[in-house]
């Protein structure tokens, strides 16, 4: 994984003068839309460990493709629509997210609460979705360890489950029989172990292309786990709870042969309605322009991650 700033940057990113970390701090101090944003640190974190798992020949998503080619289906399951629905659903500092469970500092937090707690920074992955199709990621946000740190998890905390907010007002598809078939339990629901949680990767995401992070990418707030299938990451999050029990994860709860608790990215291990081995990487305007590559074990993340796994046999926990 690369950082702005690191010396082998401008060589990920078409948007060199973007990406260059002077103009991306200006343009963040100047426009910062959470107070929060810059913080104590006085700016976004500056430096960061060097992971080995990111290959700086990806090449960066355009802004355009990130934010209109989305996957939320509480907006609609075609992915063109949500960034036009989305267009009305801002939320701001005031966004609530209730944390629970094992957890001394349990409460509701707003987000400016929570960004007080923690370090932002901006980091680059990339994200594999199930269906096949990836993208590379210019994310900002913080560790997610930072956050659990601070609300300190009781011994007896395992697992760490995520929801969505259900509000059918603000998200259409949560209707009532909205997607037929492809409707799913909501709230959205996602969960990992706490190691999972701890590890280094483990992101929540604030912002993207370093802006705000439109409604379509789950604003206000939103996890980024780049080793696993895009769907484990999701979006716009009211709830941070702390278990003893392995949540039950929406997809895995409505198709449990298809899509399991862990959802490595796995090329080994095919869907059983399509192949793993290879991706679509979407890159540009064109969404179907796309070169099609071979997949990698953690999607290129098992230096950081594969050890989470040991003894762990992949193709049963998929
Ligand atoms: N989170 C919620 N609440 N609802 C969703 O439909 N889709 C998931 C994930 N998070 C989804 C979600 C899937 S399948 C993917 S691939 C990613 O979000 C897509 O993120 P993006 O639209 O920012 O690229």
């Amino acid at each position: 994984m690369a950082y702005c700033g690191d010396e082998k940057e401008s060589s990920v990113t078409p948007e060199q003068v973007f990406w260059n970390r002077r103009n991306f701090i200006k343009q963040l101090s100047i426009g910062a839309v959470y107070a929060g944003a810059t913080g104590s640190q006085g700016v976004w974190a500056q430096s960061a460990p060097d992971y080995s798992g990111h290959d700086l020949k990806d090449q960066l998503s355009s802004e355009f493709v990130v934010t209109h080619h989305n996957n939320f289906y509480e907006f609609s399951t075609d992915k063109q629509k949500p960034a036009k629905m989305a267009k009305s659903f801002q939320p701001g500092n005031d966004w609530q997210v209730e944390i629970s469970g094992e957890v001394e500092k349990a409460g509701r937090f707003t987000l400016e609460n929570i960004l007080k707690w923690v370090e932002q920074e901006e980091r680059i992955y990339r994200l594999r979705c199930v269906e096949a199709w990836s993208m590379v990621v210019p994310w900002t946000g913080f560790q997610l360890s930072q956050l659990i740190k601070h609300v300190q998890p009781t011994s007896k905390a395992r697992y760490v489950e995520f929801k969505t907010l259900r509000d059918p007002k603000v998200f259409p598809g949560q209707k009532r029989g909205t997607f037929g078939m492809y409707s799913l339990p909501w709230p959205y629901t996602e969960g990992v172990t706490m190691q999972e949680a701890l590890n280094p990767l483990a992101f929540i995401a604030t912002g993207v292309y370093g802006k705000k992070l439109p409604g379509q990418n789950g604003a206000p707030l939103r996890l980024v786990l780049p080793w696993k299938y895009g769907f484990k990451s999701i979006k716009s999050i009211v709830s941070i709870k702390f278990t003893e029990k392995q949540p039950i994860s929406t997809w895995n709860k409505r198709l449990p042969n298809e899509y399991g608790f862990y959802a490595n990215v796995n090329p080994k291990v095919d869907h059983p309605r399509w192949s793993q081995a290879t991706e679509r990487r979407i890159t540009n305007e064109s969404f179907l322009g796309v070169k099609k590559i071979p997949t990698q074990m953690f999607n290129g993340y098992g230096n950081e991650v594969a050890h989470l796994y040991k003894g762990l046999d992949l193709t049963k926990y998929f």
